[in-house]
């Protein structure tokens, strides 16, 4: 079948006002850049014409500026779903100018199949290649593709010439059957193999092929700094001693890191780490960190949806393909993120949070309990799952004048039932087994900061009974402080007794 060879302009054209729009990819990587763009420059003269233009847009995860930026500086969305992480589109949110929802991101596919969420109007896809039976090869990242793909009335391809053909054979594409007919997912070693390498789709959907060319364009990092590094040791410290206590087995367990500078750093450190065994990861993204882990031998398979690499990282991948090659499989968020193989395998979790608190709770997504700051991710589908979940996050924020320990979590994403290990820069509290007076104890002593100490110290003291003694009408004293003086340290518990 002869396909349409058009402009990204052209393409943009067949989107229609009130579309539902289906991308590829899971972060940058594998995610369309040029069509948004100019869908984004269309939306702006219509608006300027003084036509309606909006669209819902759903993804795998968090896109780029080419999605995410442009499209929410041109207010083209109606409704996003499930994640994002770009400030043009966090304000859009925060303003109610956006429709969003974030979504635990292994279950956003089966809800659009079921049609929780309708029709799917246009899937824009990434391709490194296409053939005339519809073999597509993916590029950096599949999110929910398979089943944007399967759903779409018609399809766009960006088909990009910075993608290495060698990318064949790092997909593992499996979609599984609705209950009431799904069967087990037939994973049982991170790097075990369930699907095809290519991603079938209908021909005679695609109505138009843009040709491309760019690479992923993900943010660099921020080089760790010495908070990064003390939190990143730290983990290490708490891995090693669970690993010499044998309470991990001597192959190790896979390993699920989260997004973020914090993130990226704990895994640099994991690498340096001599007393833990080389050990595969079993996670939705892989960041910068991965790549060189990958390169020493410390980490010898990463199975996950995306390479989240820097463009410089990504062209050291393209650059050294025959050995990379089989060391990482991607897979469809519904797969990377499936809490049956992440409970099957025993994969160890660590995530990043904004705030935890006293008794082990997490919040992950709203700044001071009401502004979105990204979403939740897979941090869910890991946290819930995993046989062992950490979450770590600065002591302190702005300087000292946010608290990350604070008595109550604004917005909890993670109960303290599922939330094993605390880690700052401070230290490591293990929250396992213990009461939750004792959670606090351990909490105050090894995470907060010092100078958070005596008023945290003070909440536990107010004489509140019951097991968890929160004090509810002071719970936020430390969330108050900060609203009305810029600084937690001025928390005052007597203004609520
Ligand atoms: N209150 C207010 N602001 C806070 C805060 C708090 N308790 N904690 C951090 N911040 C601010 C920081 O000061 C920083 O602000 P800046 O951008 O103005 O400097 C910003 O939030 C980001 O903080 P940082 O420590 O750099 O975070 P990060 O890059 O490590 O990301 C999360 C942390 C929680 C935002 C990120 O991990 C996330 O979105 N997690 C949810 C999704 C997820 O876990 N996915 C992974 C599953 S695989």
């Amino acid at each position: 079948m002869a396909f349409n060879y058009i402009t990204a302009q052209e393409a943009a054209e067949m989107i229609n006002n009130g579309d539902t729009i289906g991308l590829s990819g899971f972060t940058a990587p594998g995610t369309p850049k040029f069509v948004t763009e100019a869908l984004a420059e269309r939306v702006v003269r219509e608006h300027e014409a003084g036509r309606p233009f909006k669209i819902n847009l759903f993804t795998g995860a968090s896109t780029s500026d080419h999605v995410d930026g442009v499209l929410s500086r041109a207010n083209a969305y109606n409704m996003r779903a499930p994640y994002q992480n770009v400030p043009d589109l966090r304000k859009r949110i925060n303003a109610h100018d956006c429709h969003y929802f974030d979504r635990h991101l292994s279950e956003m596919a089966q809800e659009m199949r079921y049609g929780t969420y309708g029709d799917i109007d246009v899937a824009i896809i990434e391709a490194a290649d296409i053939n005339d039976k519809g073999e597509v090869i993916l590029g950096c990242g599949v999110g929910n593709v398979p089943t944007y793909a399967a759903m779409a009335k018609k399809i766009i391809i960006e088909l990009n010439d910075k993608l290495p053909h060698q990318l064949l054979g790092m997909h593992d594409i499996y979609m599984p059957l609705d209950p009431p007919y799904r069967r087990e997912i037939p994973i049982f070693a991170a790097n075990d193999r369930i699907g095809s390498p290519i991603l079938k789709i209908d021909p005679a959907k695609v109505v138009g092929i843009v040709r491309t060319s760019s690479y992923d364009c993900v943010k660099p990092f921020t080089a760790p700094d010495e908070v990064s590094n003390m939190i990143g040791r730290n983990v290490v410290r708490f891995l090693v001693g669970e690993y010499k206590a044998g309470r991990l087995p001597k192959e190790f367990l896979p390993l699920q890191s989260g997004v973020g500078n914090v993130a990226n750093a704990v895994l640099y450190d994991l690498g340096e780490s001599k007393e833990l065994p080389p050990f595969m990861m079993y996670t939705e993204v892989i960041q910068d960190a991965v790549l060189e882990l990958i390169q020493k031998g410390k980490c010898t398979f990463a199975s996950t949806c995306s390479m989240t690499f820097t463009d410089d990282t990504e062209k050291k991948l393209f650059a050294d393909m025959n050995f990379f090659h089989d060391k990482i499989l991607m897979r469809p968020a519904e797969i990377s993120n499936n809490p049956e193989v992440i409970r099957r395998l025993g994969v160890i979790a660590m995530n990043t949070a904004l705030e935890a608190d006293l008794f082990g709770s997490v919040n992950s997504t709203h700044v001071l309990g009401t502004k979105m700051m990204n979403g939740i991710g897979g941090s869910g589908d890991f946290t819930r799952n995993a046989y062992l979940s950490i979450f770590s996050c600065p002591s302190v924020s702005k300087g000292g004048l946010i608290s990350n320990i604070v008595p109550m979590v604004a917005h909890p994403d993670h109960s303290e039932h599922s939330v094993d290990i605390l880690v700052t820069d401070q230290g490591i509290a293990d929250l396992r087994h213990k009461d939750p007076v004792e959670r606090a104890h351990a909490i105050i002593d090894n995470c907060a900061h010092p100078m958070y100490r005596p008023l945290l110290k003070e909440y536990l003291n107010l004489g509140t009974q019951g097991q968890t003694p929160h004090t509810l009408r002071a719970a936020f004293a430390f969330h108050n402080a900060f609203s009305e003086t810029g600084d937690m340290r001025n928390a005052d518990y007597g203004k609520y007794l």
